[in-house]
């Protein structure tokens, strides 16, 4: 096969740590590529004013793969505040990166596996009576809408005339809000459109589909938030009568969903989800699974794909001499990466190799010891980053 280019943008922090983790489990399972670098976060927002430089948008349009670690993103001000002194006061305002490139490529699907590997000490277990102890076998992907909802960045403090206008033409907003002087309102919209709300059901659908799964959660609120939420449920049901009759759609609320996630989370295996909710369920089953350090995901655009971990830039740690953050977020996204161009072989080898490192139990990332992070973790037995690399390197078959 030819030799793929990978655009690698490690970004801040503890992002070039992981990257530099991932790719060397990627060259040691044998996948032939070459890895071009990509600027983005927030040492190019203070030089230059933009933390996703063109020159980044023309690698990831030419080459369609990445691979992200992770930015540092800060609130307004301080933005502006650490911004070089000749770009100050030029009307820079600093937006995430990682927002605007799922937004600029349509970067739509979001996918976050949540799957629990044997042995790790960090997965949920439920207590019983009489002191039992179960370990459920979570095995969830999350198909969470990328681009849109609560997200979409189409919000105002204080409304214009027109928008306050329109608003007022609503009976609930009249009944309900007039009261309120305009200068102390503000509006956050949740826009859902078929085209995309029907391109992450599709997805869902499919994987379930391809996986010989008989059902599908949809986790929104329809029976309060009934135009974006039942919009979605709509679609899934239809969609299950005319083109999926195996599969059949479950209706769970977002609420409920983080109460039924510690009862039973064995039983949710394919979730979708609008943007925030998915964001929300997300994080609650990658906490049942291990965590920051094993939470990996996919953006899928129609056109590009970027991989990241969900985690973040992690500052405390940035700057250790030996970096002690687990990188197998990222090696998971880094396999994800691999299902999506077709090397289904080579990830699944670094999957099993990840599972085996787990399960034996012996190099272990602080994280996984129920450690704080300190440097000192390194005494205390914990795997650096590039320890547990090589753990992961020296069991692929
Ligand atoms: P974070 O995910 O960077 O770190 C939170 C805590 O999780 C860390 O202190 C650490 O204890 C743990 N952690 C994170 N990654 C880990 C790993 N690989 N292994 C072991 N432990 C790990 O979130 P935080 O502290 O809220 O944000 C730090 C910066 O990252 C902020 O500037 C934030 O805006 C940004 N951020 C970026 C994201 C991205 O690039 N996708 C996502 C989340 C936050
Ligand atoms: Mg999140």
């Amino acid at each position: 096969m030819a030799k793929r280019t990978i655009v690698v943008m490690p970004g801040d922090g503890i992002g070039k740590a992981v990257c530099d983790a991932a790719i060397d489990v990627l060259n040691a399972a044998g996948f032939d590529a070459e890895y071009v670098h990509g600027d983005i976060g927030w040492e190019f927002w203070c030089k230059e004013g933009n933390p996703l430089p063109d020159r980044t948008l023309k690698l990831l349009e030419q080459h369609k793969i990445a691979l992200f670690g992770a930015i540092t993103s800060k609130p307004k001000d301080k933005a502006e505040a650490e911004l070089s002194p000749e770009l100050k006061g030029k009307g820079y305002i600093y937006y995430s990166p990682i927002v605007s490139m799922r937004q600029r490529f349509s970067l739509d699907i979001c996918m976050r596996p949540c799957k629990a590997f044997k042995g790790n000490p960090l997965n949920f277990i439920r207590r019983g009576a009489g002191n039992t102890v179960e370990e459920p076998t979570v095995n969830t992907m999350i198909f969470r809408q990328n681009t849109e909802g609560l997200y979409g960045g189409v919000e105002w403090t204080n409304p214009s005339d027109q928008v306050y206008d329109a608003l007022m033409t609503h009976p609930k907003f009249k009944e309900n809000f007039a009261w309120c002087p305009r200068p102390e309102l503000a509006v956050s919209t949740r826009i859902f459109t078929k085209k995309y709300t029907t391109r992450i059901v599709k997805a869902a659908f499919e994987y379930a589909k391809k996986q010989g799964l008989k059902s599908l959660y949809v986790c929104e609120k329809p029976n309060v938030i009934r135009e974006t939420s039942g919009m979605m449920l709509k679609v899934a049901q239809e969609m299950s009568k005319n083109e999926y009759p195996d599969i059949r759609v479950n209706d769970v609320n977002i609420d409920a969903m983080m109460m039924w996630l510690t009862k039973n989370p064995e039983i949710y295996n394919v979730i979708v989800a609008g943007n925030m909710f998915g964001d929300i369920v997300s994080d609650g089953f990658a906490g049942l699974v291990g965590g920051l350090g094993f939470a990996c995901s996919a953006n899928i655009g129609p056109e590009i794909a970027v991989f990241e971990p969900t985690h973040g830039s992690a500052p405390k740690y940035a700057d250790y001499e030996t970096s002690i953050v687990n990188p197998i977020a990222m090696v998971l996204s880094a396999c994800m990466m691999l299902d999506h161009i077709g090397e289904n072989k080579l990830s699944e080898k670094i999957q099993a190799a990840v599972a085996e490192v787990v399960a034996e139990g012996k190099v272990k990332a602080y994280d996984m010891l129920k450690l704080s992070g300190s440097p000192d973790v390194i005494n205390k037995g914990a795997a650096s980053t590039k320890q547990m690399a090589e753990a992961i390197i020296a069991k692929l078959k």
